[in-house]
């Protein structure tokens, strides 16, 4: 297994044994999310406070693309097609409407294209910058969108820099984050999230070797648990919430694809301990505890990734006015969301893996060009979006993870804020008065991170969405 070496400050960080920030009651953090949500990786770089270390390449890793991205826009333009998000789906639109003939800007706050499964940048994102490129797709990376002030206009934040960005047409690609769920021990600097740990094995994080427990829920498990493996970990563990008798209904009912493709994860991971019915119930400094069908078992390792399925990057989209259900945007036949004009492909319309992500992004490019969608791919859709519901249901949490947090837990990460203190303010008036009363949800993460627990654990779902979307330099904004 050749060596690797970290190419962004966090994995540097976590390679060395280094924290990269200390919270509010002393203690050493480390990324959770490895993708920019979370702000636990942040740190001061060159005198420059608050930095997301997990995005930050070190300076002989700076992405060298053949594509460089498009130079910061000075002034207003009004961009036919505005593309948010460069995971599959916003691929998949900005590439097939400029294809059809649309002036497309195509933005995302990553460093690099590609979203969250081909981050790295990885060799199946190629194709996609290629068609991009002869398209001549503006590509604006390492953007993110901060506010949606009026209509037909998006703010974003980009180095310090704010640019306002005028659109005829809007594809929301924002994709999806993971579910973490706290239990005591999750702030340990070596406790990340699943789809986290890969993020920084896939930013050089050396894993080769490193004893790896994996739990939680969801398909992204087994995807981790595969890639950490064949880079050389040692997968002591995967711990998956649901039921054997709820897998075995699940898998009963896959297609023939899908069961090549679990054939693959099964041959990689041959000889790992699968434990189904099993999550983790506490972490230690050096190891983790599980509860395995009703027994606890322990576990020697140097990380833990654990993450309790994905959920949909709505906020944006709620920003605008687009209306959700069940947590995700309510899309039509051709991705036209409620508002008119803003399309949503991709996971913020549900959680359904890549083949849904690349085919709703496709409908949406070419519906913002005036297409309709063939039958087959609405056909086609409607069959994926059957097996994200079926998915749904496995993946559904088990009532005895309320019981995961003891009443010292911090589950507000941003301000330390514990378990017990936050159920006593939403006990008199929700998410509201825990917000006030606790500061939960008012950090950086800006409740991406606390909310959908707090959803789960009191059944407070987050409100109150507000501008910036993401944390903002005051100087940017004046
Ligand atoms: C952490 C993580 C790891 C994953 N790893 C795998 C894997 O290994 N294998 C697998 O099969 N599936 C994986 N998935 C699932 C995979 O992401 C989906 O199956 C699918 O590819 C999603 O495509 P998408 O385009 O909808 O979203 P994504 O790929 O998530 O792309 C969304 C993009 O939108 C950007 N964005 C969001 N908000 C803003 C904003 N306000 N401004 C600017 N940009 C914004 C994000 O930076 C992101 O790049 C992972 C998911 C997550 C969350
Ligand atoms: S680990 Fe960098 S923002 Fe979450």
């Amino acid at each position: 297994m050749p060596p690797t070496t970290p190419k962004t400050i966090a994995a540097a960080l976590m390679a060395a044994g280094q924290s990269c920030r200390t919270s509010v009651t002393g203690e050493p953090r480390g990324p959770l999310c490895g993708m920019g949500i979370c702000f636990e990786c942040r740190a001061t770089v060159h005198g420059v406070p608050h930095q997301r270390t997990c995005q930050l390449a070190l300076p002989q890793h700076s992405p060298q693309s053949p594509h460089p991205p498009s130079p910061i826009p000075h002034s207003p333009s009004p961009h036919s097609l505005l593309v948010v998000g460069a995971g599959p789906a916003g691929l998949s639109a900005a590439a097939t409407a400029a294809e059809a003939g649309l002036a497309v800007t195509l933005l995302d706050d990553n460093p690099a294209l590609g979203g969250q499964i081909w981050r790295g940048p990885m060799p199946e994102a190629e194709p996609w910058l290629e068609r991009l490129h002869s398209a001549g797709v503006q590509i604006l990376s390492a953007t993110r969108i901060v506010d949606a002030p009026a209509s037909g206009h998006l703010r974003a934040e980009r180095a310090g820099q704010v640019l306002d960005l005028e659109y005829r047409q809007l594809v929301l690609a924002t994709g999806a984050r993971e579910r973490f769920l706290p239990f005591p021990g999750w702030t340990l600097p070596h406790v990340l999230g699943a789809g986290g740990l890969q993020a920084m094995a896939k930013a050089g994080l050396p894993i080769a070797g490193k004893r790896v427990v994996i739990a939680g829920t969801g398909p992204l498990l087994i995807a981790v648990a595969a890639y950490l493996r064949q880079h050389g970990a040692q997968v002591l563990a995967l711990a998956e919430q649901a039921s054997p008798a709820a897998l075995a209904r699940f898998t009963a009912q896959l297609r023939l694809s899908k069961i090549a493709e679990g054939l693959r994860f099964a041959r990689i991971l041959r000889g790992v301990p699968v434990y189904p019915g099993a999550w983790p119930v506490e972490a230690q400094p050096g190891g983790v505890r599980l509860s395995v069908r009703g027994r606890i078992r322990e576990f020697a390792c140097d990380y833990i990734g654990s993450g309790f399925h994905l959920v949909p990057n709505t906020e944006l989209a709620q920003m605008l006015g687009c209306a959700t259900q069940n947590g995700s945007v309510l899309t039509n036949d051709q991705q036209q969301t409620t508002v008119p004009g803003v399309f949503c492909a991709g996971e913020p319309t549900g959680i359904g893996g890549l083949e849904r992500a690349l085919l709703e992004g496709a409908i949406a490019g070419a519906a913002a060009a005036g297409r309709q969608p063939t039958p087959a791919q609405i056909a086609e859709r409607d069959r994926l979006r059957r097996f994200a519901h079926r998915l749904d249901r496995v993946t559904a949490l088990r009532p005895e993870l309320r019981s995961l947090p003891r009443p010292d837990t911090f589950v507000c990460r941003c301000e330390d804020v514990s378990f017990e203190r936050i159920r006593e303010a939403a006990a008199l008036g929700g998410w509201r008065a825990a917000k006030l009363l606790t500061r939960c949800g008012m950090g950086p993460c800006q409740a991406r991170v606390c909310g959908p627990a707090l959803e789960f654990l009191l059944a407070t779902p987050p409100d109150g969405l507000r501008p910036p979307l993401f944390p903002t330099p005051l100087s940017a904004l004046c």
